[in-house]
């Protein structure tokens, strides 16, 4: 059992909620196998559990572990590709590399410089976009497993429009998920996500067989539900109209993959950036979510994220990176970039505050992976998932953090002013990581 003492900031309620930020000046936090047991002033916890370890995190504030909806696993070497839109990015940038993942070695080493990137930026649960490479995926579910990060990813599958070694058959997609679903969905921190690249780059057939593992896979993992599922939408009009055109039976992108049974609660699609009315109506009664990227919408120039849009029709919305296209893993990067997206957006965008940057980069994603009964806040019961931000020294946060009005000044300039080298900590289930 260890007490951790700290300035405590989370938002344990829902998004938008006028008292959403929940400040604790000096709060412990008992943390026993993982688990928050008490959250309390430090006299009552000490008195009720004498004689354990008191870890003083004074110096720095505690948040909640940041949680990515969408992050490229083969992608952290193409991350400052400039200049290019979508597909061209992908043809020169992204591509490439993602086949280069087919040789052992190299994919090794991306999956350590990926896994410590993410858990140094305090990202402690991830929707992973994994590789296109059997053999790369059980490095990356490896290794996330032996750091202990609580990962959803899975082999990414294709069978047109791409290069020819990332393609194959809906028939050996079918087989290599099934394998690697029945290997690692359930185990411990990891579930798996059946993951078409894209509409696109996946036919009726590919995503028909998509569609048979998710039904196969459902309630068959060890206290679970079920598998997940991840794709791209909506991020590109020359993608749209390209996906109009394979899909002359569909009647937009989102019904690409609702006509094959992909679309629920388990379901997170990234970018819908353009989506139609229809498309955001059948989003929101399927339950199914996106992971808002801004950093990449940015970079390609795909657009300004619609976000009220999505929530009045009642679409969830969480935080992505989407590194390779993102700049980086910060997840509180994207918060400030989701933010100035909304103000260029005038009276269509959202007013974000501060403690909803937070509340996005944290318990929205906890919500929409399914895990806010475990995470996502720092209340008694949650697991013990957690990032020190103590600000670098002789940096401009260093300088102005003690001037913060209150605690809402406090996350704005953490979200204004903070880098991943601001992260002087990581706890993942009660476990110290990075
Ligand atoms: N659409 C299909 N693949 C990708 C990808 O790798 N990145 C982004 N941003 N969009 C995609
Ligand atoms: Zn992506």
């Amino acid at each position: 059992m260890t007490i951790y003492r700290a300035q405590v900031l989370d938002t344990p309620g829902e998004l938008g909620d006028p008292d959403a930020l929940r400040a604790d000046h000096d709060c412990a936090l008992v943390v026993e196998d993982g688990v928050i047991v008490a959250r309390t002033g430090l006299d009552a916890a000490v008195a009720g559990h004498p004689g354990h370890e008191v870890v003083d995190l004074r110096d720095g504030v505690l948040l909640p572990g940041l949680v990515d909806t969408h992050v490229h696993f083969p992608q952290i070497r193409v991350i400052g590709g400039l200049g290019m839109p979508l597909l061209e990015w992908l043809d020169q940038c992204a591509l490439p590399e993602e086949e280069r993942l087919a040789e052992a070695t190299h994919a090794q080493a991306v999956a350590e410089d990926f896994l410590s990137s993410v858990v140094r930026s305090g990202t402690t649960s991830a929707l992973v976009f994994g590789s296109h490479f059997p053999a790369a995926m059980d490095v990356l579910f490896t290794q996330a497993e032996r750091i202990g990060l609580r990962m959803t990813s899975g082999l990414v599958v294709s069978d047109r429009l791409l290069p020819e070694s990332l393609l194959v058959t809906p028939e050996r997609a079918l087989e290599a998920g099934r394998t690697l679903a029945g290997r690692w969905h359930g185990r411990g921190r990891l579930r798996y996500a059946v993951t078409p690249r894209f509409s696109l780059s996946a036919s009726q057939e590919m995503l028909r067989s998509c569609g048979e593992l998710l039904a196969a896979g459902a309630g068959t993992g060890p206290g679970d539900e079920g598998l997940w599922f991840t794709s791209h939408v909506n991020e590109n009009p020359a993608e749209i109209a390209a996906v109009r055109e394979l899909f002359p039976e569909a009647r937009d992108y989102v019904d690409t993959y609702d006509r094959a049974g992909l679309l629920s609660s388990r379901a997170v699609l990234a970018h819908d950036v353009h989506p139609t009315e229809e498309e955001l109506v059948i989003l929101g009664e399927r339950g199914a979510a996106v992971a808002h990227c801004p950093t990449s919408n940015f970079s390609l120039g795909s657009g300004l994220f619609p976000w009220r849009r999505h929530r009045d029709a009642g679409v969830p919305v969480a935080l992505g990176t989407d590194v390779g296209a993102g700049a980086g893993f910060f997840l509180v990067a994207e918060g400030l970039q989701a933010y100035f997206g909304q103000r260029l957006l005038g009276a269509e965008g959202l007013d974000l505050r501060p403690s909803d940057l937070l509340h996005l980069a944290t318990r929205s994603g906890a919500q929409v992976l399914g895990l806010a009964e475990e995470i996502g806040d720092l209340s008694v019961g949650r697991q013990f998932d957690a990032v020190l931000v103590r600000p670098q020294t002789g940096g401009t946060l260093e300088q102005v953090l003690p001037y913060a009005r209150d605690a809402q000044d406090v996350v704005a300039k953490i979200f204004s002013l903070g880098s991943a080298a601001d992260v002087a900590g990581v706890w993942i289930g009660g476990a110290p990581v990075g």
